[in-house]
């Protein structure tokens, strides 16, 4: 009978945790509620840029940034979503300067500093690259609910591929989450949620 007590307390307990710690966190972070984004995505973290200058929250403060997470290897989602947000900064024009480019790599290991240097170039002048080392990697990708798992490629020349989720990231100039797009997010939707910030 006392086993019986326990072993339903412990059920109980799994229950309450799966639905009130597990779950949200397994969640992907479809919500655009600000009060609640805020609390979940975003904050401290430190990096290097493409340039090697160390890039960390404060880089985020100041102006708005739209935020995504990739590698330089991907063969088309990334390098699709950069140039859509590359674009929609420059339909801003001279209001381009308000948001901030991000493109952080989640394949640190072959995305050094030089890689994202010349990476980047090809987005947009203003793209910065952050990299740096797997702990810091997997810590931002945890504070921004980012998903990404190797997936060996054997019968390939490319060794591995880079699972990840896509989302673009707009922070307000305090470097607290707006809101987020889909990978596939069209320039004009972007362009327009990013005039209705902007001053
Ligand atoms: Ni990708």
């Amino acid at each position: 009978m006392r086993y019986l007590i326990l072993i339903i307390s412990l059920l109980i307990v799994t229950v309450f945790a799966f639905a009130f710690w597990i779950m949200p966190e397994q969640l992907e972070p479809t919500n655009h509620s600000q009060s609640q984004g805020k609390a979940l995505i975003g904050g401290d973290f430190s990096a290097i840029d493409h340039t090697g200058n160390p890039f960390t929250q404060d880089n985020l403060k100041g102006r708005y940034s739209l935020i995504y997470f990739g590698f330089t290897h991907c063969p088309d989602i990334c390098p699709t979503s950069l140039l859509v947000m590359a674009n929609s900064i420059d339909d801003l024009g001279d209001k381009a300067e308000q948001i901030l480019p991000v493109f952080i790599s989640v394949d640190p290991e072959r995305d050094t500093q030089d890689a994202m240097a010349q990476y980047v170039s090809n987005f947009h002048p203003r793209l910065v690259g952050v990299t740096g080392t797997p702990e810091q990697i997997k810590h931002l990708a945890q504070v921004y609910k980012v998903y990404f798992s190797k997936v060996e490629q054997p019968d390939s020349a490319i060794d591995y591929l880079v699972d990840h989720s896509g989302f673009i990231f707009l922070m307000n100039p305090q470097g607290e989450y707006i809101t987020h797009f889909p990978h596939n997010v069209a320039q004009q939707e972007l362009t327009a949620t990013l005039r209705g910030h902007i001053k």
